[in-house]
């Protein structure tokens, strides 16, 4: 746990991807919700529930303190994107360090979106509709871009960090926060059918080959799992790169995975959208299998 390496400081340790790098979802991953129009979807009913039932399995305020700590948010007039940022969970940490005025949540969902207005500290952010991979502000704009537990929605997660490397101004620093992948076979099924669950390596080549320099990587949890990361983490990894030149990313990429104005099968879509809300399912339990083991296994020992 806390463990940061860099790319900087680990000259002497290569970081090479152990997988392929892909935008697109191979058939052994079917990732039923790596998806804009399935995500629309789950968010429509999770946002009921998601302050009160979910976040506190995977994203707790700790956890979020120490995932912003890498972004330096060290100015109060710093502007700022929180981008897929929800009900506003991790905008909440965010004004805790920056004027909310100089704050935007962005998000694909109204829904999730109704919620954050709701809370009082956001009050004066400004809270925008919007897609994470095309994101709605000019080149060069805000000082910090943050997402927490939004890029493992993103039909093609190398154009959202393309995108998130866009909008910073020179000097200024993105701060992605995302699951990470499991070890143990059951918990890589779920994963593998539920969405994206990157691995490092994986996270570390997106900032690189957006142009990131200073790429670093810091895990977290919740203090319960006692850093096991074996069944994966919803909330695992806050990565951070440093955009070293004024103007786009020197990336270039082809068309959009996802067509969200094209029409789809509504039968299709609807038994896509029941197996990945199932594979969620064990996400929910796991958090609570993690709990009961920490109750019973004395303290220092592992579990
Ligand atoms: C797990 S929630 C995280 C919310 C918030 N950042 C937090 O820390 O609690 C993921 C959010 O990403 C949003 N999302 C998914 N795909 C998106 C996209 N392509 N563009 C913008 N938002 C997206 C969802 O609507 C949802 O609100």
């Amino acid at each position: 746990m806390n463990l940061v390496f860099s790319t900087r400081i680990s000259k002497s340790r290569t970081v090479v991807p152990r997988c392929g790098i892909s935008a697109s979802r191979p058939a052994s991953q079917p990732r039923f919700i790596q998806h804009k129009k399935e995500a629309f979807w789950f968010y429509r009913f999770l946002s009921i529930v998601y302050d009160h039932v979910i976040n506190p399995g995977h994203w707790t305020e700790d956890m979020r303190d120490d995932a912003l700590e890498p972004a330096d948010l060290s100015d109060r007039n710093m502007i700022v994107v929180d981008v897929g940022g929800g009900t506003g969970f991790t905008t909440l940490g965010i004004v805790k360090h920056v004027d909310a005025k100089n704050v935007t949540i962005l998000d694909q969902s109204p829904h999730q979106l109704a919620k954050a207005k709701q809370k009082a500290p956001l009050k004066d952010c400004k809270i925008i509709e919007g897609d994470a991979e095309d994101l709605p502000f000019p080149t060069d704009y805000a000082d910090r871009y943050v997402s927490a537990g939004s890029i493992e929605y993103w039909p093609d997660p190398q154009r959202g960090i393309k995108e998130a490397y866009r909008v910073l101004k020179l000097g200024g620093k993105a701060c992605l926060i995302g699951p990470v992948y499991p070890t143990f076979w059951l918990s890589r099924f779920f994963a593998d059918v539920w969405m994206l669950f990157p691995k490092e390596e994986e996270y570390i080549e997106w900032f690189q080959k957006a142009g990131f320099k200073d790429v670093q990587i810091k895990r977290i949890g919740p203090k319960w799992y006692r850093g096991v990361h074996r069944h994966g983490l919803i909330m695992g990894c806050s990565v951070t790169g440093v955009k070293p030149a004024s103007g786009d990313s020197p990336l270039q990429l082809g068309p959009k995975v996802e067509d969200v104005s094209k029409p789809v099968n509504p039968l299709v879509f609807l038994y896509r959208f029941i197996l990945g809300a199932v594979a969620a399912t064990y996400y929910v339990l796991v958090p609570i299998y993690m709990w009961l083991k920490d109750q019973i296994v004395p303290k220092g020992q592992p579990i």
